[in-house]
């Protein structure tokens, strides 16, 4: 799969996004070691702190259908600035990314998208 497919998909993702507050739809699509994908959308509650973002729903998709092994994360949100990962999902999909580094694909509106290392945005992660 190209990345442009993947960013597609994370685009699809998007359109189910849950963002009565924020309005700010945002979707994911994580591809896994074997190929298959699994996407998310960001999913919003009236007691805002408990809102899940997009990454992690799909993170948390794949691994209780038992997939831990990532190559490529596609976010796509149609904003001004690049969709990169907040710091909590950084953290979150650093714990699948200890034995293999994860390319984070960040999109904005247009469809134009950047490339960096799971990494290279989240460095000395929390570890025990
Ligand atoms: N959001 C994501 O889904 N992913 C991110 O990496 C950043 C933020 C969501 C959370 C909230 O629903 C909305 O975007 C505005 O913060």
């Amino acid at each position: 799969m190209t990345d442009r497919e993947l960013m597609s998909m994370a685009k699809e993702a998007s359109m189910n996004a849950y963002v009565p507050y924020s309005k700010f739809a945002v979707g994911a699509a994580l591809e896994c070691k074997d190929g298959k994908v699994f996407t998310g959308c960001n999913v919003e509650n009236a007691a805002l702190g408990d809102t899940i973002c997009a990454e992690r729903t799909a993170c948390v998709k794949a691994v209780s259908e038992g997939y831990r092994e990532f190559r490529r994360l596609a976010i796509y949100a149609d904003s001004e600035n690049w969709c990169t990962p907040c710091g909590s999902c950084r953290q979150f999909l650093s714990e699948f990314a200890r034995e293999s580094d994860i390319e984070v694909l960040c999109a904005k509106a247009g469809g134009r998208y950047v490339s960096y290392k799971l990494s290279e945005l989240m460095p000395h992660t929390f570890n025990w």
